[in-house]
């Protein structure tokens, strides 16, 4: 025990004298500073190199400042470091404790406060070695307690400033309260530093003014943070306000493509504004006059979208639609872009008569305008007028006039009546304007334009019918027979106003020739009358200049020309009868519709035949024309037995034909009788077309009718013998037919 204490004591001894002779080579020298945040704890460290063995420290004395009473002792001296006793003073009682195990040992403070700040210095006394020191400053940073933000008012302004304009000032003040060191007090706009000049205003309070003059549009939104801080081992302590502005719109834009509309159908129409905030309200305007149609909006953050549909009529050619974006908080804000509408529609068109004249009370000759008004977009390209459905052409000599959009008639006719009107064509189609009917006063004129023919039989009644056009109606009819040489009045019968009728019957050949027919209104009379033309109907006329040729063994042809048809469609008839001693008997009955041409060729051979050639109508029968014919005998020669005889009378036939006509009644006569004798050899008659009368054909010959010419002609062409021809050349008139048949 004794031993012990010397022991000690000579240690100390001997550490003194070795603090002593080290004492100028002692470091007081802070080679290290500690920040450590108030509250949290604090880690010295004391960096001595503790050799392996432990046993070599004895004591570890922590001194604060240059105290010589140590805060904090481990005192080793007695036994080893494992049970060495801590002794901790009472200003870090109980908040320290010394930790060995780690590298370099570390003194904790736990938690620090701000009392703890100062420079701690640890002695390391060794048992065998020289006392080594080591400082650490300890720094306790206090953060900074609040900071907010206030404007000029003082006022604490929360989050964001609002309804800032382009232009204005945003002048702001940052207060830090507390902290130690007095913090860094900053301003940041979005994270950039912008400010960080504050001034110190009390012990534990600074300020930071911000201010930034002549807001801009770029300037909204942006975030402006007041960082206060002295220390990087806390987050700084800050306020942020963000920046709220209300904006301009900067564009407004119909962004439809500009096109023509078309009157009456549906149209969108669309406008964009952006740069407005909050999103511009859009309006639509036509002219001063909001349109208050519907119109679909769409906004975003800073832009709208604004679909107008309407319906253009045609009185909106030309007016201007304009789409306006407003911000409704900034007065005056507006923009606006707009476009002249062009309206595309069919021409409209309307018929006025431009005259003094009373179109209901128009009389023949007047003269009238009639003018299209138009109006169209695009232009008109044509214009048209039409009567009743028909295209009306100028016509100088109709006394029509068309001039651009008037239609001037010179002089009225009733033809010019009807209704009127104008088609006007531009690009989108055909437009028709209303219709102006035009009538006048006129006297009667003929509904017929051509004269009526009528064939009548005697006796038997025509109905003759009178239209006429006539306004007004107050018609008088009046009716005449115009035969060669005196005009008589006849009696017809009216049957509606414009019509009169007359039925009229002809008894005697005077009856027949032209029939007038007169009207007369209060304008005046009828100035060319209606005409009939009454024609006699009757039998056809019998056939002329037939011929038979072609004679054969079998048969032969024949060929005549037609007479007049009666007024009727006519029919040809050849009947051949055999001659023989004991009867006539038909062989053949040929019927033609079209031309009197006929052939038969079934006949036997050598034999007399009698050719009876006739016309027929509905009326009746013409009268026959009867031929001797012969076919040859199939054994008999070449020969020409009377071809003297026959020679001669066509000679005399063709001489005569020149003076025939002159003395053609005495002519008859003569042959007449000649030809009376020789009726056993010329056999061509005309006779009553009663079949009963036809035979015996001696008969025939006792009819007063007149013959002008006979001629035979040979049978020439043929080698067969001739037989007998008879042609009748008389010109048959119709007058002669007439009196004909006048006879009882
Ligand atoms: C502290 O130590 C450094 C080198 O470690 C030395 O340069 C300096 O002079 C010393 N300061 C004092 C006060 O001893
Ligand atoms: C401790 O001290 C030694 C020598 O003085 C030095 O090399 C070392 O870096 C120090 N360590 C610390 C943690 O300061
Ligand atoms: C404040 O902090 C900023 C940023 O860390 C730095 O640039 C500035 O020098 C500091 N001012 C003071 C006075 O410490
Ligand atoms: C804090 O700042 C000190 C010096 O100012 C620097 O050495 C250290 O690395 C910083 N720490 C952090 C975490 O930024
Ligand atoms: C509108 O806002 C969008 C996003 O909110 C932004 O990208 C754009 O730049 C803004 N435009 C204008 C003109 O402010
Ligand atoms: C219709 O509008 C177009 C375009 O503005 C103009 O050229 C034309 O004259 C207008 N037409 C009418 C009939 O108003
Ligand atoms: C004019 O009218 C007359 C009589 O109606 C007609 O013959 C003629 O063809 C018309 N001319 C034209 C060019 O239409
Ligand atoms: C008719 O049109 C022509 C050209 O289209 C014009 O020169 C003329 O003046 C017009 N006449 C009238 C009467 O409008
Ligand atoms: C027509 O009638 C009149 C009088 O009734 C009469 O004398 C005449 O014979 C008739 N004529 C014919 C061809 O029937
Ligand atoms: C008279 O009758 C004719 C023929 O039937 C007809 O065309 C005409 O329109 C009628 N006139 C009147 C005024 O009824
Ligand atoms: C008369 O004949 C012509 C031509 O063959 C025909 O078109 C017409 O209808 C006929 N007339 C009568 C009344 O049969
Ligand atoms: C020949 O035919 C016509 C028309 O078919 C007829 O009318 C006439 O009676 C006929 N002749 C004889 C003799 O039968």
């Amino acid at each position: 025990m004794g031993n012990s204490r010397l022991g000690f004591i000579n240690w100390q001894l001997i550490f003194y004298i070795i603090a002593l002779l080290t004492a100028t080579n002692c470091q007081h020298n802070v080679s290290q500073e500690l920040l450590v945040i108030s509250g949290r704890q604090a880690l010295i460290p004391c960096n001595v190199s503790i050799p392996d063995y432990e046993i070599a420290i004895s004591l570890i004395m922590w001194f604060k400042e240059e105290s010589e009473t140590p805060v904090y002792t481990m005192d080793a001296r007695k036994g080893n470091l494992r049970n060495a006793v801590h002794f901790v003073g009472d200003q870090l009682r109980p908040r320290a404790t010394f930790d060995l195990s780690t590298q370099p040992p570390l003194l904790r403070i736990d938690p620090v406060k701000d009392s703890d700040s100062g420079v701690y210095r640890c002695r390391v006394d060794f048992r065998w070695s020289r006392t080594i020191y080591h400082e650490v400053k300890l720094k306790v940073i206090i953060p900074p307690r609040r900071v907010f933000i206030v404007d000029q008012d003082e006022e604490t302004v929360e989050s964001s400033i609002e309804r800032l304009q382009e232009g204005d000032t945003i002048a702001l003040t940052c207060v830090s309260v507390g902290g130690k060191p007095l913090p860094n007090v900053t301003w940041w706009k979005n994270s950039k530093l912008f400010d960080d000049s504050s001034n110190i205003v009390s012990r534990d309070k600074i300020r930071n003014e911000l201010v930034i003059q002549s807001l801009q549009r770029k300037d909204d939104s942006s975030s402006l943070t007041c960082k206060s801080s002295n220390s990087n081992l806390t987050l700084p302590a800050s306020s942020t306000v963000i920046v709220k502005m209300i904006l301009k719109p900067l564009f407004v834009k119909i962004i439809s493509p500009h096109h023509p509309l078309s009157a009456g159908q549906r149209t969108q129409l669309q406008c964009h504004s952006y740069g407005s905030k909050p999103a511009a309200h859009i309006s639509w305007w036509q002219g001063n006059k909001e349109l208050t149609t519907s119109a679909i909006t769409a906004k975003t953050d800073n832009s709208t979208f604004s679909k107008l549909s309407f319906t253009p009529s045609v009185e909106d050619n030309g007016s201007y639609l304009s789409c306006r974006a407003d911000n409704p908080v900034i007065p005056n804000s507006g923009l606006e872009d707009g476009r002249i509408l062009d309206i595309h529609y069919l021409p409209q068109t309307s018929l006025t008569p431009e005259t003094d004249a009373d179109l209901r009370n128009l009389i023949e000759g007047d003269e009238i305008f009639l003018k299209c008004v138009t109006k169209a977009n695009p232009a008109l390209k044509r214009l048209e007028w039409i009567k009743d459905d028909r295209v009306l052409q100028k016509n100088q000599s109709e006394n029509i006039v068309i001039t651009n959009a008037t239609l001037e008639i010179r002089s009225l006719k009733p033809k010019n009546r009807g209704r009127y009107h104008c088609a006007a064509y531009n690009d989108v189609g055909r437009a028709e304007s209303n219709r102006i009917t035009l009538n006048l006063k006129f006297a009667p004129i003929c509904a017929q334009r051509k004269q009526q023919e009528f064939r009548v039989m005697r006796n038997s009644s025509v109905t003759l019918k009178c239209l006429v056009h006539a306004n007004p109606f107050d018609l008088k009819f009046q009716w005449y027979l115009k035969s060669s040489a005196n005009i008589e009045e006849v009696n017809g019968y009216k049957e509606n106003m414009t019509l009169n009728t007359l039925v009229y019957t002809p008894s005697k050949d005077s009856d027949y020739g032209v029939i007038i027919c007169q009207a007369s209104n209060s304008i005046g009379v009828q100035q060319v009358p209606c005409v009939f033309h009454l024609l006699p109907v009757g039998k056809p006329d019998f056939l002329k200049n037939c011929v038979i040729f072609d004679q054969s063994t079998t048969g032969f042809s024949v060929h005549c020309q037609d007479g007049y048809n009666g007024g009727l469609n006519q029919t040809f008839h050849m009947e051949v009868y055999e001659v023989t001693a004991m009867e006539h008997r038909l062989l053949a009955n040929i019927t033609h519709d079209t031309i009197p041409v006929f052939g038969i060729q079934t006949l036997p051979s050598d034999s007399t035949f009698s050719v009876v050639l006739y016309a027929s109508n509905n009326i009746g029968r013409s009268k026959s024309v009867i031929l001797r014919a012969r076919t040859a005998s199939a054994k008999q020669e070449l020969k020409d037995d009377s071809g003297d005889i026959e020679v001669r009378l066509l000679v005399a036939a063709i001489a005569g034909a020149v003076a025939v006509v002159i003395i053609l009644t005495a002519a008859g006569f003569i042959i007449s009788r000649y030809y009376r004798r020789q009726q056993s050899q010329f056999s061509g008659q005309v006779e009553e077309p009663h079949r009963d009368e036809l035979f015996p054909l001696q008969e025939v010959s006792q009819l007063s009718i007149p013959v002008s010419t006979v001629r035979t002609i040979t049978g020439f062409r043929e080698m067969v013998p001739v037989v007998e021809e008879v042609t009748l050349l008389r010109q048959t008139t119709e007058a002669d037919i007439t009196q004909t048949e006048q006879r009882p």
